[in-house]
This record gives C-alpha cells, sequence and structure tokens, in this order.
C-alpha cells in the first residue's frame, strides 16, 4: 500500500517547456500594453536585477539546505538532479488526461461521507502493527477493507483457515452495525507481476471477474478494492494500462449481472503525477468504479535517492516548494484527479495515520529538506504508528513543530527526526474534505491508530477527529 518508487523518473520523461513559454506569452502581452520604451528598458532592468537577486537567495538557500553540516552526503546531488527534469514533466505522453477538461461533479454529493479504513492482517511483506480483529471498532467507520490478498494464476488466491478466521470477525460487524460495508483488497506491488498476467489475458480477466465475485457472495463481503501498484508503472505502457480499464469494466458488469445483489469496486489509487499519468484513464475508470481510495502519503520519506527529512503526507505546498516540490502534496493530486475526469464524490481522501522516521546528518540541521542518513531508530523500517509518535513527542527532549503551509506537524530529538499526522492534522484534512465536497476520507490504516488507548483517554483517537467531522 505504500512505497513510491521515483528512480525511473529520468527515463519516463520526454522533454517540454510549456511553463517557459507561458510566460514568454506573459511578457509579451506587457510589452503591448506599455507603449513607453524608456520605461520599459528601466522595468527590464529592474526586472534583471530581481531575477538575479532572486537567483542568489535560491542558490544560498540551497546551499544552506543542503549542504550545511553535510559531513557525507555524497548523493544529496540527486536531489537536484531530479529537479533539472522538472520542465521535461508537462509533456510526457499522459494515458490519464485524454479529452476535454473537467472539474469535477459538484452536483454529485453524496448524502453521506464515507469513511473508509484500511484494516491490515499482518503478512511478511506489509510494515504494519498486529490489530486484534476483535479490537476493531465498528462504529467508526462506513466501509472497512480487509487487506491484503493477491491474484494467483489468474484468480485470488485461496484464503487460510486462519485468515478465513478474520474475514469472519470483521464481517460479523455487520451484525451490530447495519450500514457497515466490508470489502476485501488485492494487493500487487508490480506492473509485471501476477496481476500484470491476469490482466493481460482476455479470459483471465472474465475468469478473475466471476471468481471474484463469487468469492465475496461465499464470504459475505460487499466488495473488492483492487491495489495495483502499479498498471504501467515503473515501464510506460499504454496496452497494460488500458487493460487495467478493461478489466474494470469486466467487474462492474459482472457485478451489474447479479442484480439481485450489489457489490462495490473500488481502486487504490496513486497521488504523484508521474504514476497517474502513465498508469490510469481516468474518464474511463470514472464509469466503471463506485469511488477511488487515493494513496495521499509517502509523499516524502527516507530513500538513498533522496535521503532528506519531508512531510509524509501535506494538505498544501509551501511557498518555498519549487516547480516539483510543487506537487507533492494533497491538493495538488486531488486537483490533477478531478481535472482529468474524476468526480468529487466519487474521491475518497487518504489520510495516514502512521508517518516517517528518518536519522539526521547533523542534529542541528532539522528543519524540512535536512539531510539524513537513514531510518530513525523508532517504528520500523522507516515507519512509526501514532502510538511511536505520541510517546516520542512526549518526550521532554523532543521539540514538536506544526507547520503553518504544509498543515502538518514534525518533531526530532537528537539525530531522530520524524514527519506524521495528529489530532489537528487530520482534522483539518477531515474538514478539506468537507469543504470542497468530496466522497470522503480513506484511512490508512486501524493498525497504525492508538487502538488500545496508550496516548490519551480514548481509542482510535485520530479516527475518531475525522469521525467527528465527518458522520
Ligand atoms: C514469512 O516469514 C516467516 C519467518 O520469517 C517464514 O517462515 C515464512 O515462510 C514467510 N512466509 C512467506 C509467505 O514468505
Ligand atoms: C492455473 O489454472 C488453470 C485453469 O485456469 C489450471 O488448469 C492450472 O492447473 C492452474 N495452474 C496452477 C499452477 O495452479
Ligand atoms: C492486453 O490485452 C490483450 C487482450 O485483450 C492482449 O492481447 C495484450 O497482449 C494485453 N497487453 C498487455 C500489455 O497487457
Ligand atoms: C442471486 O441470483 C443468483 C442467480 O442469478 C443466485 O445464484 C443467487 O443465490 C442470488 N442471490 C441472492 C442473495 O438471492
Ligand atoms: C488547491 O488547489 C486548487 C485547485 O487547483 C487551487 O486553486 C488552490 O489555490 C489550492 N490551494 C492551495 C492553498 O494551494
Amino acid at each position: 500500500m505504500t512505497v513510491i518508487n521515483f528512480t525511473n523518473l529520468d527515463k519516463t520523461y520526454n522533454s517540454s517547456n510549456q511553463r517557459q513559454s507561458h510566460l514568454g506569452s506573459e511578457k509579451q502581452d506587457n510589452k503591448r500594453k506599455d507603449p513607453a520604451l524608456k520605461h520599459c528598458l528601466l522595468d527590464s532592468i529592474f526586472a534583471c536585477f530581481i531575477i538575479f537577486l532572486s537567483l542568489c537567495l535560491i542558490m544560498m538557500y540551497a546551499h544552506y539546505s543542503y549542504v550545511d553540516g553535510n559531513t557525507d552526503c555524497p548523493r544529496c546531488h540527486r536531489y537536484e538532479d531530479l529537479f533539472k527534469n522538472i520542465e521535461k514533466l508537462n509533456k510526457y505522453k499522459k494515458v490519464s488526461c485524454q479529452g476535454n477538461e473537467f472539474h469535477g461533479d459538484q452536483s454529485l454529493v453524496p448524502n453521506q461521507y464515507r469513511i473508509v479504513c484500511y484494516y491490515v492482517i499482518l503478512s511478511n511483506s506489509t510494515h504494519s502493527r498486529q490489530l486484534p480483529s476483535n479490537y476493531v471498532d465498528p462504529y467508526l467507520c462506513t466501509h472497512i477493507i480487509v487487506g491484503f490478498t493477491a491474484v494467483f494464476n489468474g484468480t485470488l488466491t485461496p484464503p487460510t483457515s486462519e485468515i478465513i478466521d478474520i474475514y469472519k470477525t470483521i464481517t460479523a460487524f455487520k451484525l451490530m452495525n447495519p450500514s457497515l460495508k466490508v470489502l476485501l483488497s488485492v494487493e500487487d506491488m508490480a506492473s509485471n507481476g501476477e496481476f500484470g498476467k491476469m490482466v493481460a489475458d482476455e479470459n483471465l480477466r472474465h475468469k478473475f471477474s466471476v471468481d471474484t465475485i463469487n468469492f465475496l457472495s461465499s464470504m459475505n463481503f460487499d466488495g473488492i478494492d483492487l491495489d495495483w501498484e502499479f498498471p504501467a508503472w515503473p515501464n510506460p505502457n499504454i496496452e497494460q494500462a488500458k487493460n487495467f480499464t478493461i478489466l474494470l469494466e469486466n467487474l462492474k458488469n459482472e457485478i451489474a449481472f447479479r442484480n439481485n445483489e450489489s457489490y462495490i469496486l473500488s481502486v487504490a489509487v496513486a497521488a504523484p503525477e508521474v504514476i497517474i499519468d502513465q498508469s490510469y484513464q481516468i474518464r474511463d475508470m470514472a464509469r466503471f468504479v463506485d469511488f477511488i481510495n487515493l494513496m495521499s502519503y509517502d509523499y516524502h520519506m527516507y530513500t538513498d535517492y533522496l535521503p532528506l527529512t519531508g512531510p509524509n503526507s501535506p494538505l498544501y505546498p509551501r511557498p518555498a516548494d519549487r516547480l516539483f516540490q510543487q506537487t507533492l502534496n494533497i491538493n495538488w493530486s486531488v486537483s490533477l484527479w478531478m481535472k482529468c475526469g474524476m468526480p468529487a464524490s466519487k474521491i475518497n481522501i487518504g489520510i495516514p495515520t502512521y508517518g516517517h522516521s528518518f536519522w539526521l546528518i547533523n542534529e542541528d540541521n532539522n528543519g524540512w529538506n535536512a539531510p539524513a542518513k537513514g531510518f530513525g531508530t523508532i517504528g520500523s523500517g522507516g515507519f512509526i504508528t501514532y502510538p511511536d509518535a505520541c510517546h516520542f513527542i512526549a518526550d521532554p527532549s523532543s521539540t514538536n513543530h506544526f507547520d503553518d503551509d504544509y498543515r502538518v506537524p514534525y518533531s526530532f530529538n537528537g539525530r531522530n527526526w520524524i514527519s506524521y499526522d495528529n489530532e489537528m492534522s487530520v482534522r483539518e484534512k477531515a474538514n478539506y474534505i468537507k469543504e470542497n465536497k468530496f466522497g470522503g476520507a480513506m484511512i490508512y490504516s486501524l493498525n497504525s491508530d492508538d487502538f488500545y488507548g496508550e496516548c490519551g483517554t480514548v481509542k482510535f483517537p485520530l479516527l475518531r477527529r475525522i469521525s467527528d467531522i465527518l458522520s
């Protein structure tokens, strides 16, 4: 459900220069409006001076934020390389945004906001904390998505008896809360694995659709969530993106065919522009899915090609963010999904209950974009749960900040540095959903919220904040 690989960025862009040509035409308009040549000259000289000054400031900023106090960060230059590719971003051949612009259908406001919660069954491949299935609260979510199963030989992997017991516990919550819906999520973390094989074959796509709906019916599930990360990524493959859309259509038809029952079809989708452009035919997708779960997190985490601190799930950019950085936030991702044809009412905005840890190179360089050389020592593998964060910030020697632009907190203590969400940041995200009339929130995950109530007096404090606002 996480970890996005940007290493193929260089490969996947073609060159372009939309932004510059846009600025160029603005300049021409100004010239036409101003007949006084002398003024124009003075203006130009003044503008050059301002640009020169700005460049100096940016270079000073870059020097201090990336280099200062940096004893051994040989890979930090790659961050700069990434920005050199920014102009190339715009013209990449998109499959997602064909046709006219579309700004979402605001008339399709749901009468109830969805609160879609992932419940993760531990497996070797998931970074998560064990949440006993009987500790799940049946009233805080409108939908619970149980993850993750996989595809094998064109069909869903048969569950073990332990897993069937978990399915039964969660689906039995519907007896307590009759409006609750329980979905099953099928995951694949590669485009060339079992999922890719299945979508490439017309017979297997059909078999998968029929088998899946039969399985949902036999296990008392209400729907299926596809979490394929990602179609046609990292290698562009328009055929594969199209075949994924066809699979969605097959599933939709199979659901419609069983008109005496009704099943939900959802897809967990990417937030970064490069993946959105390559993986999804959004306008067609919107016809087949009931909703999408936007994975609007992991915008920043420690990696060896981007070894710098940053927010996991910022709501907005900071004014200091440059071109590519400006795209790494929820407001930006969701705007692109809507512009490309996904109605607001079908979008569930992802809110993480987990965060990321970093190990600073220099504990005195501890803001945004500070060089790091690995994961922090709290949590596991760079992931921290909300209880990990709440214990960390309660330590009197920790320094805790809330960023006024990103609208998320961060904290540090010595060389440990964490980005996470707290009650204030999830409340703002829930209000954002309400103000902009999105379909609802997706919470990843129940497992990393404080389900024992160790941080305060209530259980699931983050989910409870979201539920207070959206129900
Ligand atoms: C998961 O890990 C355990 C212990 O490390 C191992 O015995 C088991 O085979 C692994 N399962 C899978 C499916 O890889
Ligand atoms: C895969 O499924 C086909 C039927 O669709 C079956 O004949 C074949 O034995 C299966 N292969 C494996 C390895 O299970
Ligand atoms: C897409 O599906 C068609 C069959 O409908 C198949 O011929 C083609 O090879 C598939 N391509 C990919 C990349 O999945
Ligand atoms: C729905 O109809 C199918 C046959 O079309 C039948 O097998 C199934 O049992 C029915 N389900 C319910 C819940 O009535
Ligand atoms: C959020 O996105 C919208 C649409 O793209 C834009 O008009 C607005 O300025 C953005 N808000 C912020 C605070 O960046």
